[in-house]
């Protein structure tokens, strides 16, 4: 007799994210008394990140924690660490914050040292570097530093507290603005808003088009789930995204992967490593179709992208294409002579990657 049927257990692995905003829990207004708990409980409660707002009672007159502090918390959780740093001297301590093992810093704008040579050290160490700026500083301000630029921190309070009242004109004013400011990122260039964050706000945030949300004292409200307030900001900023039309036209395009182009396999490989060379991710599939039983190297594989880069794609690598579909035909017509083998590319470290 057959054994009865098992049921499978249940997935261990959590369940995907599958919208586009992400949370970033800012601890300032958790107990500072026991950070440590602070951190695990934000991990657990479904932050994506956790943003650490360091403070020095100078550049803005409130003062918090160190990179000693940030370097004890990296050991509690697995969670990507965001260093916003409220200091007048970053230049200072940018060693030690990169010691730490902060994922991004962000340094202010409005700091009256240089600010190039910081922003390549962050770079220089493989973090991402960022640039915030308070309500009343134009955008233009980047402007110089615009290709040294990972992460934009649009402030939508005055820095140095939590708890305070969103800015709506000053998102309005920065926030899809700045996303244009980060256009030399062909992928992975965000736009963190930071200060007044919550279920009211997080929409209106969301069709703009802010990548990551940071959220302080709404998550830490007493009495309250700081897990549905996270799942509730994340839900209703894509929301936003997807229904908050500007001009009439979505922000960026919802990303899927698209095909690029379909193409033999050494064409395809050579395709790839250009295309990764400036940072857009490629991966490269057998293409279903009539020769799916013809051999790897002869059959016809699909180059694929996601659609969010696929104009820059075009672009830069539009007319390489076309010149190689031309070549396949020409290569199918000859009789798929030969070619040398080509190895898959290996992608770029972030380093290295060209704007
Ligand atoms: C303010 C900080 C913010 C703050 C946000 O200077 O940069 O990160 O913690 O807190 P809420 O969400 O309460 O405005
Ligand atoms: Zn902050």
């Amino acid at each position: 007799m057959a054994s009865p049927r098992r049921r499978r257990p249940h997935s261990p692995v959590p369940e995907l994210q599958l919208g586009r905003a992400r949370v970033a829990v800012s601890i300032l207004d958790a107990d500072l008394g026991n950070l440590a708990y602070a951190i695990r409980r934000a991990e657990k409660e479904g932050a994506d990140r956790i943003h650490l707002d360091v403070m020095d009672g100078h550049f803005v007159p409130n003062l918090t924690f160190g990179a000693r502090t940030v370097k004890a918390l990296r050991k509690r959780t697995r969670l990507p660490l965001d260093a916003h740093l409220m200091i007048s001297e970053p230049s200072r301590y940018i060693d030690q914050f990169l010691d730490a093992g902060c994922d991004s810093v962000t340094i202010h704008v409005e700091i009256e040292e240089p600010i190039e040579p910081t922003l390549r050290a962050i770079r220089a160490a493989g973090r991402a570097a960022g640039l915030s700026l308070r309500p009343g500083t134009p955008l233009s301000a980047l402007e110089p530093y615009r290709l040294l630029l990972d992460v934009i921190m649009v402030m939508t309070v005055e820095p140095g507290f939590g708890g305070q009242a969103f800015m709506a004109d000053v998102a309005r004013a920065k926030v899809l603005a700045a996303r244009e400011l980060l256009r030399h990122k062909l992928h992975g260039g965000e736009v963190h808003v930071d200060g007044g964050v919550n279920r009211e706000t997080a929409e209106f945030v969301g069709a703009l088009a802010a990548d990551v949300l940071v959220a302080g004292s709404a998550v830490w409200i007493k009495g309250r789930n700081m897990g549905r307030e996270i799942r509730l900001i994340r839900a209703l900023a894509d929301e936003g995204y997807q229904f908050g039309l500007n001009d009439g036209q979505r922000p960026i395009p919802r990303d899927k992967v698209v095909t690029f182009a379909t193409l033999p396999r050494h064409h395809a490989r050579t395709l790839q490593g250009a295309i990764e060379k400036v940072g857009i991710p490629v991966l490269i599939f057998r293409a279903g179709g009539l020769d799916i039983e013809l051999p790897d190297e002869i059959r016809d594989w699909d180059v694929l992208l996601p659609a969010s880069s696929e104009s820059a794609a075009l672009e830069r690598f539009g007319a390489r294409r076309d010149e190689m579909l031309r070549d396949a035909v020409a290569w199918r017509a000859a009789g798929t002579p030969p070619v040398a083998y080509v190895a898959a590319p290996i992608p770029p470290r972030p380093d290295e990657v060209v704007s």
